[in-house]
Formats: C-alpha cells, sequence, structure tokens
C-alpha cells in the first residue's frame, strides 16, 4: 500500500516528484541575494537528500547480513558504493566558489555546519565508527539526535559481517587465501571499498575547505577547520578488513 495519497486528477510528473514544495526549499539568506549562495545550498541539500538514499541502502545492508544472505548483501553494498561516490562528486561543484566570494555570504550561515548533520553522523555510526574523538564530537553540543542514538545502538557493520563468516565457518583471511574468488570476498572487498570512497569524500571536503577558507581557518561550527577535517581521515570503520591484508607481509 502506497504511503502518500495520489493527488485526485491523477499523476503527473511535478504533482509525483512534488517540485513545487522541494524547489520551493531553497532559499539564500544573503541580502542583496549572493549569485553563488544558490549552488552552496543546493550541493548541501542534494547531498543530505543522497544521504537519505544512503541510510535507506545502508538498512537493507544490515537487513541481508542479519539473514545471512551473501548475494543481497553484496548487491546492497554495490548501490551503496556508487551512492558514496556521487556524494563525494557532489563537491567538486564548489571548487569554482572562489575564497573572497564565499566570505561575502558566509557571515549569514551564522554557526550552522556541516559537522551538524545527523544524517552524516547516523551513517558514520551505522557504518560503525566509534573512534572516542567521533562520540566526543557527536555528544559536544548535548544528547546526539534520535537517529544517530538509534544508529550507535546496532550493531557495527564489521561485527555483523564477521558474524556471517563465522556463520558460514569461514575464516576471513582464507578470503584472500582461496583458490577462486567468491561472493564473500567481492562482498568484503565491497566493503572496503565504501571505506575507500567515503574517506575519499572526507578528503575531497577537506581540500575543499583548504581551497575555500584556507588551512588555518576555524569553522561556523567552532572546529580548527581543515586541521580538524584531515584528523577524521584516520577514522576507520572496518579496522580488521584492513588488517588482514598485512598477513600477507609478516605484520599485523
Ligand atoms: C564552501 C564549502 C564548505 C566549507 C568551507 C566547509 C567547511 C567545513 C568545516 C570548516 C567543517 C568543520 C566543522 C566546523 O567547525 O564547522 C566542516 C564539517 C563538515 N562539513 Fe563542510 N564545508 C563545506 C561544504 C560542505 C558540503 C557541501 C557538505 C555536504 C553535506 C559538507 C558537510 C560537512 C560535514 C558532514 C562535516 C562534518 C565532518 C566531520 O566532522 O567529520 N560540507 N565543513
Amino acid at each position: 500500500m502506497s504511503a502518500h495519497t495520489p493527488p485526485a486528477g491523477g499523476v503527473d510528473y511535478a504533482g509525483y516528484l512534488r517540485l513545487p514544495e522541494l524547489l520551493a526549499l531553497q532559499l539564500p539568506l544573503s541580502t542583496p541575494e549572493h549569485p553563488d549562495e544558490l549552488l552552496f545550498i543546493v550541493v548541501h541539500q542534494a547531498s543530505e537528500l543522497w544521504f537519505k538514499v544512503l541510510r535507506h541502502e545502508m538498512d537493507g545492508l544490515i537487513a541481508a547480513l542479519e539473514r545471512f544472505d551473501t548475494m543481497r548483501a553484496l548487491l546492497a553494498v554495490q548501490r551503496i558504493n556508487v551512492l558514496t561516490e556521487i556524494v563525494a562528486q557532489q563537491l567538486t561543484a564548489l571548487d569554482t566558489l572562489p575564497p573572497q566570494r564565499f566570505a561575502q555570504f558566509r557571515g549569514y550561515l551564522g554557526a550552522s555546519s556541516g559537522s551538524q548533520s545527523a544524517q552524516f553522523r547516523a551513517i558514520e555510526a551505522t557504518a560503525g565508527l566509534r573512534d572516542p574523538h567521533f562520540l566526543a564530537a557527536i555528544r559536544e553540543h548535548g544528547e546526539p539526535p534520535a537517529e544517530v542514538q538509534a544508529a550507535l545502538a546496532r550493531s557495527t557493520l564489521q561485527s555483523l559481517v564477521l558474524a556471517l563468516l563465522a556463520h558460514l565457518e569461514v575464516p576471513l583471511v582464507s578470503l584472500y587465501t582461496g583458490p577462486e574468488p567468491t561472493p564473500l570476498f567481492l562482498l568484503v572487498e565491497g566493503l572496503l571499498e565504501f571505506e575507500q570512497r567515503f574517506v575519499r569524500w572526507r578528503f575531497l571536503h577537506v581540500q575543499l575547505v583548504e581551497r575555500i577558507i584556507g588551512p588555518g581557518t576555524g569553522g561556523t561550527g567552532g572546529t580548527l577547520g581543515a586541521k580538524y577535517l584531515m584528523r577524521t581521515t584516520n577514522h576507520r570503520f572496518f579496522p580488521e578488513l584492513w588488517a588482514v591484508r598485512s598477513e600477507f607481509y609478516g605484520a599485523r
């Protein structure tokens, strides 16, 4: 059953997509309106829409892992990886924003910052980030939003995939030593690819920040800006999946 009632006169393109409502949501605050603020808003809004889809697909991935359904999990990871790449590429649109022009409307943002994105934090928490700096960052301004708390209460993706391997009695390292690549190998490598693409988002973002506000300028959210963001590139969702590679080089 549909969650929403279709309009009485039938559905058309604008009605189905709620375009009048959607296109009325870009509201620059600069006065007179700065010609670059629309791009700034749309890249953020589009990223939040993609975060919404990513979270939805991550729920599907978790459900597949919990059912020990390797093939469905593999398909989910493939889609998640494409979405993560898209969201990273969105940032490059803002590379065309020169620093002096951003400075002309930055003041209108007040204390708002991407670091307050509940969906981004929920994605990190769902993926399995439990780094103490991350946990401190999300609690800095009081209780984390409900979706972040719910994500923190779940099993991490790494523990779910390790549980799948245990269920199938397949040691992680054997995926790399077996004679043939298997769907499980593709799944585990797909998760690693997800992390790689996510870290790529972090790098593209920190470079964007350096390019627009410079390496030494603090953020509107109160951090050290690029210096803080560079440190987050060390966060890892899947330490075990990264560490297993060292097996082949005599170190763990
Ligand atoms: C002009 C472009 C941008 C600038 C100058 C910028 C700047 C910053 C800065 C300085 C921070 C650190 C927190 C703070 O103190 O504010 C930050 C965090 C963040 N920004 Fe941006 N940002 C830009 C574009 C974007 C876009 C398009 C997104 C997409 C949603 C985004 C999402 C985030 C997120 C999720 C964080 C938190 C990252 C973390 O804590 O790991 N930013 N941004």
